[in-house]
Order: C-alpha cells, then sequence, then structure tokens
C-alpha cells in the first residue's frame, strides 16, 4: 500500500460529476454488448474518430447475434477506415463465442479468454457495463499515473507496468466504478493530454507530483532508444600533389546514396591495395582520432587516414576545394573536409 494516495476517487468524481463526459454514444442506452464494441473501437482510435463509425456500426448490428451471423466482409466493410482490421476481426469471432456462452461474461477470465480482450479493456467492460469494481491501465491512465505519482521509467517495462496496475488497482474505489473509470479515461483524454495538458483546470493540481515540480513534460518517460550496432569504417582523405581531394559517387542505394564521399575501407591493412588497384603511389599517411555518425539502425564509426599521393594521371574523382563544394556531400564528409581545409591539409 502507498501513502501517497489522497483521495484520488473522491477528487477525481467531484471533477467528473461537473466536467467529464456523459453524453457519448456508448454512454446511452448503455449494455454490455455496446459497451464491448465501444471499447474496442477506442482501443486505438480517438472519440471524435469513432463516433460515426460506432453509430453505423450500431444500426447495422445491433446486437451479438446480428453481429455473429453477419458475413465478415460486411464487419469488415463497417471497419474501414478505422485502421486495425485484426480488431474486427477479432469482434466478429468474439461474437461468435458469445453466441455459444449465452451471454458476453461478466468476469476478468472470462472476458480476456474472448480474442481482443485484454486486462485493461476487459476491467474497462466489468466496471463501465457491470459496474464492478476493476483497475484499467490504458494509455490515458498510464499517463495520468505516472504523472501524479510521478512514477520513473518507460511504462511499457515490465516492473514499471505491474506497479502502474497494482497503483490503479488501489486508487479504483469500490463504488461508482463506471464513474470512476470513465472519469479518469476523460481526465487523461481532455486534461492531461500527452502534449500541452491543461494543468490550470485539473482536479490533481494541489496533489500532482510532477505538476509540483514542474517536470510533466518529463511523464511519461520514453522507450529507451535500442542500443545501434556499431560498424567501424576508415574514410580515404587523399591529396595530391595540386591539394586536390578524392571524392566518388555513391551507389544509388543505400546509405547516402547517390551523395559524394570518401572512399571507405574496412581495415587499414587495404590501404595499401587501395592504392596500387588505382595506382596511385603512397607518400606519406596521417590517422586521425575515430569519430561518431549515428544512422537509425546503427552507429558509424569512422577513422579518417590522411593520405598524400605522388604526382597522378588527371581523374574526374580529384576535386580542388571549389569544386567539392559545389557537391552533394553528406553532413559529416563535409565537416571534416572543412575543417581538413582550414588546417591547411587541403
Ligand atoms: N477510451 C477508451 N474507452 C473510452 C471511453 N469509454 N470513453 C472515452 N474514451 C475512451
Amino acid at each position: 500500500m502507498r501513502d501517497d494516495t489522497f483521495d484520488f476517487a473522491k477528487h477525481l468524481l467531484a471533477w467528473f460529476d461537473v466536467h467529464g463526459r456523459k453524453d457519448l454514444p456508448w454512454q446511452q442506452d448503455k449494455s454490455p454488448y455496446r459497451v464491448w464494441i465501444s471499447e474496442i473501437m477506442l482501443q486505438q482510435t480517438q472519440v471524435s474518430t469513432v463516433i460515426p463509425y460506432y453509430r453505423a456500426f450500431m444500426a447495422r448490428f445491433s446486437n451479438v447475434e446480428s453481429l455473429a451471423s453477419a458475413p465478415i466482409d460486411d464487419v469488415l466493410q463497417h471497419w474501414a477506415g478505422l485502421g486495425y482490421y485484426a480488431r474486427a476481426r477479432n469482434l466478429h469471432k468474439a461474437a461468435q463465442q458469445i453466441i455459444a456462452l449465452g451471454a458476453l461474461p461478466n468476469t476478468l477470465s472470462d472476458l480476456v479468454a474472448l480474442p481482443g480482450i485484454g486486462q485493461s479493456t476487459a476491467g474497462a467492460i466489468l466496471s463501465l457495463a457491470f459496474d464492478d469494481s476493476h483497475p484499467i491501465l490504458d494509455g490515458n491512465v498510464k499517463r495520468v499515473l505516472t504523472r501524479v505519482f510521478a512514477i520513473e521509467g518507460w511504462p511499457g517495462r515490465r516492473e514499471v507496468e505491474s506497479e502502474l496496475w497494482a497503483l490503479s488497482a488501489e486508487l479504483t474505489p469500490r463504488a461508482r466504478c463506471a464513474d470512476y473509470t470513465q472519469a479518469i479515461m476523460d481526465l487523461g483524454a481532455t486534461l492531461c493530454t500527452r502534449s500541452r495538458p491543461r494543468c490550470m483546470a485539473c482536479p490533481m493540481q494541489s496533489h500532482c507530483q510532477a505538476y509540483l515540480t514542474q517536470t510533466v513534460a518529463h511523464y511519461p518517460q520514453r522507450k529507451p532508444p535500442k542500443t545501434l550496432p556499431v560498424k567501424p569504417i576508415f574514410f580515404l582523405v587523399m591529396r595530391n600533389a595540386a591539394g586536390e581531394c578524392w571524392l566518388e559517387q555513391r551507389p544509388m542505394k543505400g546509405i547516402w546514396g547517390g551523395l559524394w564521399s570518401l572512399p571507405e575501407i574496412d581495415r587499414i591493412q587495404d590501404v595499401e591495395m587501395w592504392c596500387n588497384t588505382h595506382e596511385l603511389t603512397l607518400k606519406d599517411q596521417h590517422i586521425l582520432a575515430v569519430q561518431r555518425h549515428t544512422f537509425s539502425h546503427y552507429h558509424l564509426d569512422y577513422t579518417p587516414l590522411l593520405l598524400t599521393v605522388a604526382q597522378d594521371t588527371p581523374s574526374i574523382h580529384w576535386h580542388a576545394a571549389a569544386q567539392w563544394q559545389k557537391r552533394a556531400l553528406p553532413a559529416p564528409i563535409n565537416t571534416l573536409l572543412t575543417q581538413l581545409m582550414t588546417e591547411n591539409f587541403l
């Protein structure tokens, strides 16, 4: 048990009585069937998008029998535009299982056994449709709880999620469960939004640990970036007697496709072979410190090798400064060459 839960439900319900949403279509003629359909539609979709789809769906499939006996194509047609079509297929399968069961189940274990219903959706159906005290933990609730109670860590992590479930369960009252569940979703959707939350209007303001420490934007914490693989390479910065630099156009496919860049080799031992193949005589070489350029899927750790070559035959690859400055160069290459120019290497 936590000792910082104050009268969370009381504050929330007092706010809900004045500001909560009470005219949503699934709040009218409430039935387990109507609540179930709405919760599935609302899983990944905003209220304003769902409303017209919900109305049309209910007009066509007004009860679980009509949904179960409809052709799947008909169900999918009514879902077209909502996205995540597995939801519609699961809804149709679940409707047939519900017919076999006799009614929409009213226990957590029976609900989560149906396709498309997880812990949070089951909790929402039980509290909203049956006024039975069950916690929920959807994205809105995660945002509210991580802020009010300053819960650190990414909510997708197992330990953080367990902590949030325990907290949600502890806060959920025995009475007015349906209103409480609707209220916490409304708070997350209308005030405690991801960006630009309206803290000034929030009933939790004087208790919210994030608000009190001015760290609202810090919660909920984002998914930590994946550790990216490292690709080590050497860039050859070739300078000829005229002070020109060797550049090659990269293949159209792959990173920096079509841009002009420095030749690259995987192993430093390959320098001599590279020069031989290009009929260049190496006079001098100098190694610079490794630098990192990060792509979305890996770190490129590149070590520039400064190479001075003897007088050579003309080639389209040799670029005077005025020429390479007009080429489309990758940003780190441009930075490197510019720096070498100010140091009089180029
Ligand atoms: N999001 C998920 N369920 C909801 C509901 N019943 N009302 C508003 N937003 C929701």
